[in-house]
C-alpha cells in the first residue's frame, strides 16, 4: 500500500521525491545535486552557518547494516543544516522481536519523521520504504546494487579536481561484482560523459553492465593505463558467495610502480574502509600529489547536505 506523498508540489530541483539510487535520476537532477554540492562545500570551507536550511525538522537514519563513514557523514550534513537526527537502532529494534519490515517502516512513519535515511542489505530495501512512507527517503546503500549518495560525492570530488567528468577516462577496480559503491559509479559516470573501464579479474566483473558503453579490463596493467581517475574497491567479503576463493584478486593492488601507466596528475580514489597491502599500497593511499581519498570523505558532507536540501525543501539549486 502507498501512502499519498506529504509534499503537495513536485519539486523544482529534482525530478524524484526519493533518492533510491543514480539510476532513476536525470543529467540535470545529478548536475543539480553536484552544483548545490559544491554550493555547500564552498560554503563550509569558509564557516558559512547553514543551521536555518533544515530547522525544526527531524530526520531519522535507519541502518540495517554497519556503517560508520556513512552514517557520521549524514549525522555531520544533518547538524551542519540545523536538523536533528535521530537513529533508530536496527539492531534493538522489535524486528529482533518478530514485527514485520512492513510493520516498523509503518510505525516509524505514524510519527512523521521529515525524512528517512535507510542502509539494508536487501535489494531496493529503499524503494520499499519510499512506497510506504509520506516523507523523502534517502539510500544509504542497499545490497550491492546502489550507493547513490557515495557515488555523488565521488563525482564531485572528480569534478572538483579536474574540473569535468566528461571524457576522463576512469578506472574502477577490484570487487566489482559485489560493490554498490561500484554500480552506482558506473552508471553515474556514464551518463556525464567519461569512459568508464570495469577492470577486474572475471569472477569479480558483474554478470549484466549498468551501460553499453563500458570497457572491461581484466588486469591492472591494462586497466589503468592513461586513466585519469583510478577508483580502486576492497573485496566485499560479506556479500562474497560461501565457497568462492577471492585469490585471484590477489594480483589487484595498486603500488606506486602499476600506477606510472596511468596518465601523468591521476587522481587515486577509494570510497573506504580501504584495505591497505590488499588492494591499494601505503605509497600510494597517502601520497599526497595523487590520492584523492580524504577529500572523498571531505566531500561526503556538502554533497550529502545538498540531496537533503533538495529533497526535503524542494527546491532547485
Ligand atoms: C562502501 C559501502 O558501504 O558500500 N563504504 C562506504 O559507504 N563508506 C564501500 C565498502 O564498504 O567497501
Amino acid at each position: 500500500m502507498s501512502l499519498p506523498l506529504k509534499q503537495e508540489q513536485p519539486m523544482q530541483g529534482l525530478s524524484q521525491n526519493h533518492l533510491t539510487g543514480i539510476a532513476p535520476l536525470s543529467v540535470d537532477d545529478i548536475e543539480t545535486i553536484l552544483d548545490r554540492a559544491g554550493f555547500y562545500a564552498d560554503g563550509l570551507a569558509r564557516g558559512d552557518d547553514f543551521t536555518a536550511t533544515l530547522k525544526n525538522r527531524v530526520v531519522m537514519t535507519l541502518f540495517f547494516e554497519d556503517s560508520t563513514r556513512t552514517r557520521t557523514s549524514f549525522d555531520i550534513a544533518l547538524a551542519r543544516l540545523g536538523a536533528t537526527g535521530i537513529n533508530w537502532d536496527a539492531d534493538q529494534s522489535s524486528i529482533s522481536k518478530g514485527e514485520s519490515f512492513s510493520d516498523t517502516v509503518r510505525y516509524l512513519d505514524a510519527m512523521r519523521p521529515d525524512g528517512i535515511i535507510i542502509r539494508h542489505k536487501e535489494y531496493g530495501a529503499p524503494e520499499f520504504v519510499a512506497s510506504h512512507v509520506s516523507c523523502p527517503v534517502i539510500n544509504a546503500g542497499d545490497s550491492w546494487r546502489e550507493h547513490p549518495t557515495q557515488a555523488l560525492l565521488d563525482a564531485l570530488t572528480i569534478r572538483r579536481a579536474k574540473g569535468t567528468i566528461e571524457g576522463l577516462n576512469i578506472a574502477i577496480c577490484g570487487d566489482i561484482a559485489h560493490s554498490r559503491v561500484a554500480n552506482s559509479n558506473m552508471i553515474l559516470l556514464s551518463r556525464l560523459g567519461a569512459n568508464v573501464r570495469a577492470v577486474a579479474p572475471e569472477l569479480f566483473m558483474p554478470e549484466k553492465f549498468p551501460a553499453d558503453t563500458i570497457a572491461h579490463f581484466m588486469t591492472l596493467e591494462d586497466g589503468i593505463k592513461d586513466c585519469d581517475i583510478v577508483m580502486m574497491l576492497r573485496l566485499q567479503k560479506e556479500r562474497l558467495p560461501e565457497g568462492m576463493s577471492a585469490d585471484a584478486l590477489d594480483a589487484f593492488q595498486l603500488t606506486p610502480e602499476l600506477l606510472r601507466r596511468a596518465a601523468p596528475k591521476a587522481g587515486i580514489m577509494h570510497p573506504g574502509p580501504m584495505n591497505r597491502g590488499s588492494e591499494i599500497a601505503d605509497d600510494v593511499a597517502d601520497d599526497p600529489h595523487v590520492s584523492l581519498i580524504f577529500e572523498q570523505a571531505r566531500m561526503g558532507v556538502p554533497t550529502r547536505m545538498a540531496v537533503l536540501d533538495l529533497l526535503l525543501n524542494g527546491r532547485g539549486a
